[in-house]
């Protein structure tokens, strides 16, 4: 497979017909590959999803693209806004192939088109802390049948049968481009970039009922109400307890209130 499209914006892409894990095989070979090396695969054996889950999706149905992002002018404790950076040009690029359907961001890097999810984003710190692998996952022409939860969906299924796995990366690569490359020259401040504030424009979990499943299986009922400046989602309890900055863990949306 060729990508004519992808490659106008990332010079330095690679694709494989089949591998294990794009994430892991660029983890892997991190030394030798420079900022904003790409790497495609039509096929992975062994996903990885966020919390140990497996990312499974039929050969040719979607995209599996991981991106070495090494910003060497940011501090690596600025770092935890890579995964929103890289949810939000995926939610943007999403709502570009969609654009009579309401697309957000769940926080922290879920794309949900109304309340399902069609992408999700895995990013892994390099074992030398010199950057992040950030790999996204994108049902693009999965059948009902052939997605692994009812809360999924695919472009297809919302209507759009005209994408290319071409088109729709070069559109995320694009909008990946523009958002690091803002954020970078901030020195990773993503007050100054505007990050943040796109960020909570696009984020649906904001102001909802949520169920936060923390670090160690412990459940925190709560409001979700903001996003602080290191993209910690600031939850206020049911309980009436002060408020609790999440810096990790999965989110159930519950419920308007
Ligand atoms: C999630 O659990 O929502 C995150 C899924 C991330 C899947 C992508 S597919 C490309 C890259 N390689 C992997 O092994 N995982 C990510």
């Amino acid at each position: 497979m060729d990508f004519p499209l992808s490659r106008q914006i990332a010079q330095d892409l690679t694709f494989v017909a089949e591998t294990g894990s794009t994430n892991a095989d660029l983890v892997a070979n991190f030394a030798n590959a420079q900022d904003f090396s790409v790497l495609v695969a039509g096929f992975q054996t062994a996903g990885r999803g966020r919390s140990g889950r497996d990312w499974l999706a039929p050969a040719g149905s979607s995209l599996f693209v991981s991106v070495l992002l090494k910003p060497s002018l940011v501090a690596a404790n600025r770092f935890s806004w890579i995964p929103l950076l890289a949810g939000l040009a995926m939610a943007k690029t999403v709502a570009q192939f969609l654009p009579n359907k309401k697309v957000s961001l769940k926080w922290p890097n879920d794309v949900l088109v109304e309340s399902n999810k069609v992408s999700g984003v895995l990013s892994e710190l390099l074992p030398d802390l010199s950057g992040v692998v950030v790999g996204a996952g994108l049902n693009i022409l999965q059948t009902k049948a052939e997605l692994p939860i009812e809360a999924a969906t695919s472009l297809v299924i919302e209507g759009n049968s005209d994408a290319s796995i071409d088109a729709v990366l070069a559109g995320y690569l694009q909008n990946l481009k523009e958002l690091y490359e803002s954020w970078v020259s901030a020195n990773g401040d993503a007050v100054q970039s505007g990050l943040r504030n796109q960020v909570i424009e696009s984020c649906s979990t904001l102001g909802l009922s949520v169920k936060a499943i923390l670090p160690g299986e412990q459940e925190l009922l709560g409001k979700a109400v903001g996003i602080d400046d290191t993209g910690r989602l600031i939850l206020q309890p049911d309980s009436g307890a002060e408020v609790v900055a999440v810096a990790a863990g999965d989110i159930v949306h519950l419920r308007h209130n």
